[in-house]
């Protein structure tokens, strides 16, 4: 990663171009440069697929879970998806805003970049806050089971989880166009 970070900020020196002497080391410094951003760009791709296939496998799941398990096993399923996802699309979220932010740092700094930072960040925030909703919500919905049913809270927790995960998915999507007008 250390390396990749180095010959990302490589750079051709101003005039280097004129000496023979010199063109086959700055050409190779080049090539090294334009392999560690291939390099990133590709870790960026991978990233997004895992973290976008991720969400949206979820929320196919999510809608035939509702007519295919009784309550009980919905609940159960859902803590082992969650806790098994998170792991996975919390590394690949970081990938992808460790391969972007460093793509970023190589171009001059805008306002596209400032709008993808803020973007990278607010995105995080929401995912742990979504995170720890949909934790509540699994014990109300499991208290539910047990016999201890509050409706109105585990109503208004769903429509929490709900509108945090929409957001996940905007905040998603508003990234990788960003991202994509930011390396078009
Ligand atoms: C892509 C990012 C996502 C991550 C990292 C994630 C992670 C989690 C975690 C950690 C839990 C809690 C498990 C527990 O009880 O400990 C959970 C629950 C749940 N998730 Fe997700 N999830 C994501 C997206 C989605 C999407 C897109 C949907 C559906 C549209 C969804 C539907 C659910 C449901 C139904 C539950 C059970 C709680 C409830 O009844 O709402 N998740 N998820």
């Amino acid at each position: 990663m250390f390396f990749l970070v180095a010959e990302i900020f490589a750079r051709r020196q101003p005039g280097s171009r004129n000496l023979s002497a010199c063109r086959c080391y700055t050409s190779t410094q080049m090539l090294m440069s334009e392999f560690a951003r291939a390099m990133l760009v590709v870790l960026l791709q991978l990233s997004v697929s895992v973290w976008l296939g991720g969400y949206v496998t979820i929320a196919i799941v999510a809608c035939v879970s509702r007519e295919t398990l009784e309550a009980e096993a919905r609940v159960r399923f859902f803590r082992l998806l969650g806790r098994a996802f998170l792991p996975v699309g919390a590394v690949a979220l970081a990938c992808g805003l460790l391969s972007g932010g460093l793509l970023l740092a190589a171009r001059p700094w805008d306002g596209l970049a400032t709008a993808a930072f803020i973007l990278a960040f607010a995105l995080i925030v929401t995912l742990a806050v979504a995170v720890g909703q949909a934790r509540r919500l699994t014990r109300l919905r499991q208290a539910a089971l047990e016999g201890g049913a509050d409706t109105g809270a585990i109503r208004r927790g769903a429509a929490g989880a709900a509108a945090l995960r929409a957001l996940l998915g905007v905040l998603s999507l508003a990234l990788v166009v960003l991202g994509s007008l930011l390396g078009s």
